[in-house]
């Protein structure tokens, strides 16, 4: 069962032809890292997916619904896909309680108390129960990334895209957020994951995905992509991150 099918997207911005006929799938509670240099396109193809961004031509298809700009459908799409960005995006004016309970009261008008009950228990997931009464600002880089995913996860979303959720981290903190991810992905969770963590990537990845000027050029499990990647871009590209 695909959960994500992207079929030949051109994205252009501009004169700038950024996306050039992606097309990579994903099935159910699959990962997927993607992974390239920086301008390679990752980020718009994130925002792609979820509409943050408009496509020139092709097609996506999350669970098997079209992406498109149709408010209603759009609506349900946004709220069926968790986005975790880099900056963690929390509201610096409510407790953390109050800000993995938002998006349950606004988009899913879901009753005060329920929505407390499933935000303790997204809370506990990402280990962050006892912080729930607390801010933002009262919490480290990596506990406040985890709280953005604690409000993924409250969604209940059939998907999440992650764009370099723990480069602007602390390198102290990086391995706690990844190691969230990973219990995620071992729970089934259907995830997309932009992130230049190579170890974190041999472990969780069913797939990794090597974008490159703006064309997937190489896709496989990392066993392929580690061990004997196709390309001689891909193959300097890991060298000189690893
Ligand atoms: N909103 C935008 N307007 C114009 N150009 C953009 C915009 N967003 C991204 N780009 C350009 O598109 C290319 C791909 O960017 P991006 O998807 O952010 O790459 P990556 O995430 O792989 O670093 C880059 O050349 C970038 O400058
Ligand atoms: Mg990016």
């Amino acid at each position: 069962m695909l959960m994500l099918d992207v079929k030949d997207v051109h994205k252009h911005f501009g004169q700038l032809h950024v996306l050039k006929g992606i097309s990579l799938q994903l099935e159910r509670g699959e990962t997927g890292v993607l992974f390239g240099r920086s301008g390679s396109g990752k980020s718009t193809l994130l925002r792609c997916i979820n509409y943050l961004e408009s496509i020139d031509s092709g097609e996506i298809y999350v669970d098997n619904e079209l992406v498109t700009p149709e408010r209603a459908k759009l609506r349900k799409l946004r709220a069926n896909i968790g986005f975790v960005f880099q900056q963690f995006n929390l509201f610096p004016h409510l407790s953390i309680l109050g800000n993995v309970t938002l998006g349950l009261k606004v988009v899913r008008k879901t009753p005060e108390d329920e929505a407390r009950e499933i935000a303790l228990i997204a809370l506990e997931d990402v280990g962050l129960k006892e912080k729930a009464e607390n801010y933002p600002e009262e919490l480290s880089g990596g506990q406040q990334q985890r709280v953005a995913i604690a409000r993924s996860i409250a969604m209940n979303p059939k998907m999440i895209l992650f764009d370099e959720p723990t480069s602007a981290l602390d390198p102290e903190l990086i391995g706690e957020v990844l190691e969230v991810m990973k219990d995620l992905s071992q729970q089934g969770m259907t995830m997309l994951v932009v992130s230049h963590e190579m170890g974190f990537a041999r472990e969780t990845a069913d797939k990794m995905f090597f974008l490159h000027g703006g064309k997937l050029v190489e896709q496989g499990p990392p066993s392929e992509i580690f061990r004997k990647p196709k390309t001689e871009e891909c193959r300097r590209f890991i060298e000189a991150i690893l």
